[in-house]
């Protein structure tokens, strides 16, 4: 039977959806032994303000919650609201016994400081994998909980069997969640790395040249083929909504025919950085949570 170039692209097409629903499958057993055990584990989210992507963000992570049988909880609070309230908040979630996992979600409201909201959350409830220690510990490949999506994007290049050993990585954005976390855990796995941000002179001869091309900038459709080597394996991280699409970093249209793998958006990254979040929540109560029932 003919193979047409329709068949082949489809197959080109990283399946987040599926790597998370194996990952949420997986966990479930351990939910179900904890759960036994009479420690059901729980999160709490708190989001400051009303970013329509945000609001959407913690939805999504409180319904895969409700799907695999971990309790959760968002506190919506004001935009206003003041830094020492969402303190005060999360010092009331570090004492709470019942509370295994803690996620500010970020962006932050502009008057308050993210480094002091990060630094206020027990490293043991920290499943965002964003507290300074546990940051840190990347370093060495000891965090007890990695920041989602880079963790996500790593569980995506294994199941595939993509070896990061040797191989030319270029991250495009430097954020704390995304693109330096991933720079060290490639690393760590022995890739060579470049870590781009605006001012990079000439980001397209530097990402042409990449064997896994990550991008995180948030640009819709920055990256056209001109940015692509012939081969390479695409990790678009980037969401934007453009006149009510979802669009990502890349110009899936223009690059498909050239990569040998890539994340589509949806339906890449986002669910990964979902699941990772479910999976560090139920290390989290597995850690603290029989301490916690005492
Ligand atoms: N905003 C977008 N992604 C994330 C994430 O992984 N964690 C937090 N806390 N905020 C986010």
């Amino acid at each position: 039977m003919a193979v047409n170039n329709s068949d082949i692209n489809n197959k080109k097409i990283i399946d987040g959806r599926l790597i998370a629903s194996e990952i949420e499958l997986s966990i479930s057993k351990k939910i179900h032994e904890l759960k036994n055990k009479g420690v059901v584990p729980s999160l709490e989210v708190i989001l400051a303000g009303d970013d329509p992507a945000s609001v959407v963000y913690v939805r999504n992570k409180k319904h895969a919650a409700e799907r695999c049988g971990i309790l959760s909880k968002i506190d919506f609070l004001d935009e206003s609201v003041a830094e020492k309230e969402i303190l005060n908040k999360i010092e009331e979630l570090n004492n709470d016994p019942l509370i295994h996992g803690i996620l500010v979600q970020l962006p932050l409201p502009v008057h308050i400081n993210e480094k002091n909201v990060m630094e206020a959350i027990s490293p043991a409830k920290d499943v965002d994998g964003l507290h300074p220690l546990n940051v840190g510990k990347i370093f060495t490949g000891n965090s007890p909980f990695y920041p989602c999506t880079p963790c996500g994007i790593i569980k995506m290049l294994d199941y595939y069997d993509i070896s990061v050993k040797g191989k030319n990585c270029v991250i495009i954005g430097q954020s704390n969640i995304v693109g330096k976390p991933l720079s060290i855990m490639l690393i760590n796995r022995l890739a060579t790395v470049s870590s781009l941000n605006v001012f990079t002179k000439d980001i397209k001869s530097i990402a042409s040249k990449a064997d896994i091309l990550v991008s995180a900038t948030g640009k819709a459709a920055l990256i056209d083929e001109s940015y692509v080597k012939e081969g390479a394996v695409v990790i678009d991280v980037g969401i934007a909504n453009i006149g009510g699409k979802i669009c990502g970093d890349v110009n899936f249209e223009r690059v498909i025919d050239k990569v040998s793998k890539i994340t589509p958006v949806p339906g890449g990254v986002g669910p990964l950085t979902v699941a990772v979040l479910m999976e560090n929540t139920v290390k989290a109560a597995d850690l603290n949570g029989c301490r916690a029932k005492t």
